[in-house]
């Protein structure tokens, strides 16, 4: 067995010394030629979910000035005519407004999408934005199942736009950029349900490169705290209701700075027009992913320290219902 085993990494070894070199150079060559050959997407057809607020809100108006048409989507209509408004005077010349509810698979997905490409007569990027956020260690939950909306907008209202505008993609050699977080892989406390839907999506985007045409790119953005509704406070509480607590926030979330809305919007569209197939934002954060692949302990050990700072601060200002009053 040992044998084996010793057969096996001295031949991983010789392969990694061999092919690594070369790996890095065609990567080398790879990043400048996209630095080179970034897209213009003047006149091209954005549809962006999620764009009432936030980092959805500034992807529009970062694809607003690099003359962009846009079809953006969220569910609170007077939010999606002001970004509208901006995005015009910002340089779009064509902003399309559509109020929906990623979760409605064709009454609103199907739809959406059909009515970008009714009305431009093509899709070149679909931005999939929209999400939600919990803030509740598991068990202060009242009632577990009240979460569910967390992965049902977070994963599958990301997946359900990707399989109506696919067809569309294809013809015009599009992109895909999805939202995902760092704490997909930093798993901080609190935030279970949240950080697992992120997962969920890195999975199915990974996937998605595999069985999608080459031609078509795939942005995936792993954000860490960047400022947006989500940031100041807006989350399922534990009842599962939405809630917006800048003092919750504070506590679980805003030891650290978060980024601009905008220095990071900017950045995603950058690098998706480079079609580039990660974007890290603050940048600070990769260093926390390369420390986290050899060394899982240490970022569990700091989670853990984490854990009982933010479970005493949250009983201390928090009230926590009884354990007989959960419900599965
Ligand atoms: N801010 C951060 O630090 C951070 C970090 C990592 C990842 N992210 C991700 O970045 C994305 C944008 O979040 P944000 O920080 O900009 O938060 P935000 O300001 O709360 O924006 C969330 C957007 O999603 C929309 N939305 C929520 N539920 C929806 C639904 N069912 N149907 C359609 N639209 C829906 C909201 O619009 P309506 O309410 O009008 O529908 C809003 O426009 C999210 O996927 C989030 O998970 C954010």
């Amino acid at each position: 067995m040992a044998l084996y085993l010793m057969t096996g990494l001295i031949i991983v070894f010789l392969f990694l010394l061999l092919l690594l070199p070369f790996y890095y150079v065609y990567k080398l060559r790879m990043i400048f030629h996209r630095y080179l050959s970034s897209e213009s997407i003047k006149g091209k057809v954005v549809l962006i979910t999620g764009a009432s607020s936030g980092i959805g809100e500034h992807r529009a108006y970062e694809y607003a000035k690099r003359r962009a048409c846009l079809v953006i989507v969220a569910r609170r209509e007077n939010l999606l005519r002001e970004v509208a408004e901006k995005a015009r005077k910002l340089g779009s010349p064509d902003v399309v407004p559509i109020c929906a509810d990623v979760l409605m698979v064709d009454e609103d997905c199907k739809r959406f999408v059909e009515e970008a490409v009714n009305h431009f007569g093509r899709l070149d990027h679909l931005v999939n934005n929209a999400g939600i956020s919990s803030m509740c260690l598991i068990e202060d939950a009242t009632d577990i199942t009240r979460f569910q909306p967390v992965m049902d907008v977070n994963f599958w209202g990301s997946i359900y736009p990707t399989y109506f505008a696919m067809p569309y993609l294809k013809r015009t050699k599009g992109s895909i950029s999805v939202n995902a977080s760092a704490s997909a892989y930093m798993h901080p406390s609190g935030f279970s349900i949240y950080t697992a839907s992120k997962a969920a999506l890195l999975s199915f985007y990974e996937t998605m490169r595999s069985e999608m045409p080459p031609e078509i790119s795939i942005t995936i953005a792993t954000l860490g705290l960047v400022e947006s509704e989500m940031t100041k406070g807006k989350h399922l509480n534990r009842e599962g209701t939405t809630e917006v607590s800048p003092e919750l926030a504070d506590t679980l979330i805003n030891q650290l700075p978060a980024m601009s809305t905008s220095a990071c919007a900017k950045s995603i569209v950058e690098a998706v027009c480079r079609k580039e197939r990660y974007v890290t934002e603050p940048k600070w954060c990769a260093v926390l992913f390369l420390l986290k692949a050899p060394c899982p302990g240490i970022i569990e050990f700091v989670n853990r320290r984490l854990h009982l700072r933010v479970k005493a601060s949250v009983a201390k200002n928090f009230s926590m219902p009884p354990p007989e009053n959960r419900s599965a």
